[in-house]
């Protein structure tokens, strides 16, 4: 039977300089066991690199990295007790699925019958039993990915590194491996540190989510704080689409602000921020339109298109041009049409000026 024993990651202030350049300027975060944190960033902002320092790949250059309560910063990639899933799968071409799981295993030094008892369950534990003498190139994309899961798994790893994992795969496969992988990592309990660049797939999967920015953690949390509760404008637009409007924080109240949008008070998270002038995050989702009556805000319709299950609209209004989605489609607004702007309260977030 794979045994999970799920460890957990510590960086201690760690950076890393490439040749002048510092990809990771001063990093501290830490994984509970048994949970899965995803880094998500744009392209650029050192995911891969942080994961490459965890595996053991590349080597700080200042700061520790902890693995189960271990030191493991001098250690090499071999000896650290990780995993890597890789975006490309790199399975073997020209070994069947099950060689493909074996040969970690074996290049581990597990005597032959063990090594195949434990390349079966590893099959069995992805769905694919009965695909273990297929070639990769016989495999769909997600049936290959999940071998390459497999692969990793099977060696009992304390944590589980998943590198962009699902990024060859088509959208709709996509969502099907994020949701399979997931299962599996809450089944069986282990911890996984997995990258992704997409903000959907990151709230999709994760315990918690890490928001890296050049090198540094922009914000971290659980999937439902980064969205409702944004630190920073670059958090809001990063984590879905965002309105940012100026408005006025009127008074405090326990945990929650009333602001002034418009012609309207609404009572929101106060999010830290103080009385005065300030900056509200405005979902497109949570905004609605009409043709008549008194709103928040009147605009006009300056652009519509129409998505099949969803209607986009942009709105000019005196607190500047709105982006938003209507997803009821009762009425399709005409162009340069006058519209009543409301807003719904848990589409809104506030943020220091
Ligand atoms: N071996 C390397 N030598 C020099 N620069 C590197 C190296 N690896 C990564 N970088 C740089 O470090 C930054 C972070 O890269 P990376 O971790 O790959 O980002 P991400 O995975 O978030 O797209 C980038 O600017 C990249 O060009
Ligand atoms: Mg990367």
């Amino acid at each position: 039977m794979t045994r999970v024993t799920a460890g957990s990651v510590v960086f201690e202030q760690v950076t890393k300089r490439f040749a002048g350049f510092d990809a990771i300027p001063n990093l501290s975060l830490t994984v509970e066991p048994g949970t899965l944190v995803t880094l998500l960033g744009p392209s650029g902002c050192g995911k891969t690199t942080t994961l490459r320092l965890l595996a053991g790949l590349e080597h700080p250059t200042s700061g520790r990295i902890l693995i189960g309560g271990k030191d493991v910063t001098q250690l090499p990639a071999n000896e650290r007790d990780v995993a890597m899933v890789f975006q490309s799968y790199a399975l073997f071409p020209h070994m069947s699925a099950l060689d493909n799981i074996l040969y970690g295993l074996q290049a581990s030094g597990m005597n032959k019958r063990e090594a195949q008892d434990r390349a079966r369950e590893g099959l069995k534990l992805v769905g694919l039993e009965t695909q273990g003498n297929r070639l990769p190139s016989e495999l769909s994309g997600g049936q290959q990915q999940r071998i390459a899961v497999a692969r990793a798994l099977v060696l009992e790893p304390q944590v589980l590194l998943l590198d962009e994992p699902l990024s060859n795969l088509d959208e709709r496969l996509r969502r099907r491996v994020r949701t399979d992988i997931r299962d599996l990592q809450q089944r069986l309990g282990f911890t996984a540190v997995y990258v992704t660049h997409d903000q959907e797939e990151a709230l999709a999967v994760s315990d918690k989510i890490i928001v890296m920015k050049e090198g540094d953690i922009a914000q971290q949390g659980a999937p439902e704080s980064l969205y409702h509760a944004p630190n920073s404008v670059f958090i809001a637009d990063f984590m879905g689409e965002a309105n940012i409007l100026p408005c006025e924080v009127e008074q405090l109240e326990g945990s929650d602000a009333w602001v002034r949008l418009g012609s309207q008070r609404y009572r929101v998270r106060g999010n830290g921020v103080q009385p005065g002038t300030a900056q509200l995050s405005v979902r497109p989702q949570f905004i609605t339109l009409r043709e008549e009556g008194a709103g928040a805000l009147r605009g006009e319709v300056t652009h519509c298109t129409w998505l099949g299950d969803h209607i986009e609209y942009e709105v000019a209004t005196e607190l500047g041009s709105l982006f938003i989605v209507d997803a009821h489609m009762e009425q399709q607004l005409p162009l340069n049409s006058a519209v009543a702007i409301d807003f719904k309260p848990q589409g809104l977030a506030l943020i220091a000026g």
